[in-house]
């Protein structure tokens, strides 16, 4: 089993939107919708393959020295292989590289798999969003510091 970070480039909207659907069934986001989020100024986007097989995504924007993770999923038949570990640790080295101190995203309070997989990548908890997601769940506001990448 052999897992692989690459960059996903201006031309990978409609992959990443596969993948977003694939793993937020209830929450499809559209290839124009990706291509445009990819777009926005700051934006960066990671996916990752599982023996060559596209598994998962991690979109982040980054701005003046703040980053965030827009949306990260891994499909349900590649969860729980250490994929969405990857993909932070890979999302968090890009972030520095490109100049971030900290890295922000927001989880549902329910969502104890993502929540476990952010406490272990060393995301506190910074704030909270009331009520925030349409089924009246908390959006629970996380952030990490990120270390500069050495020089040397
Ligand atoms: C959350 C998600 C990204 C995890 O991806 P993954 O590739 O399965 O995660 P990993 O295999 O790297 O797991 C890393 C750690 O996260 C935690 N974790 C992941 N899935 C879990 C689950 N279903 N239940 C409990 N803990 C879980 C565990 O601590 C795990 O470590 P372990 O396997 O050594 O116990 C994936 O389940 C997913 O895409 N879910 C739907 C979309 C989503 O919720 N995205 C995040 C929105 S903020």
């Amino acid at each position: 089993m052999s897992i692989a970070i690459a960059p996903a480039g201006p031309d990978a909207a409609a992959l990443l939107a596969a993948l977003h659907q694939a793993a937020f069934p209830a929450d499809p986001w559209s290839e124009p919708a990706m291509a445009r989020l990819l777009a926005m100024p700051g934006a960066f986007a990671l996916i990752a393959t599982l023996d060559g097989e596209p598994a998962g995504f991690v979109l982040a924007r980054i701005a003046a020295d703040e980053a965030e993770i827009v949306t990260l999923g891994v499909a349900p038949a590649h969860t729980r292989r250490g994929i969405g570990r990857h993909l932070l640790a890979a999302i968090a080295a890009e972030a520095a590289k490109r100049g971030a101190a900290r890295l922000f995203l927001e989880v549902a309070e329910a969502n104890q798999a993502a929540r476990r997989l952010y406490a272990a990548g060393g995301f506190r908890e910074a704030g909270r969003r009331r009520r925030y997601y349409p089924d009246g769940d908390d959006a629970v506001v996380l952030a990490r510091p990120l270390t500069p990448p050495s020089s040397g």
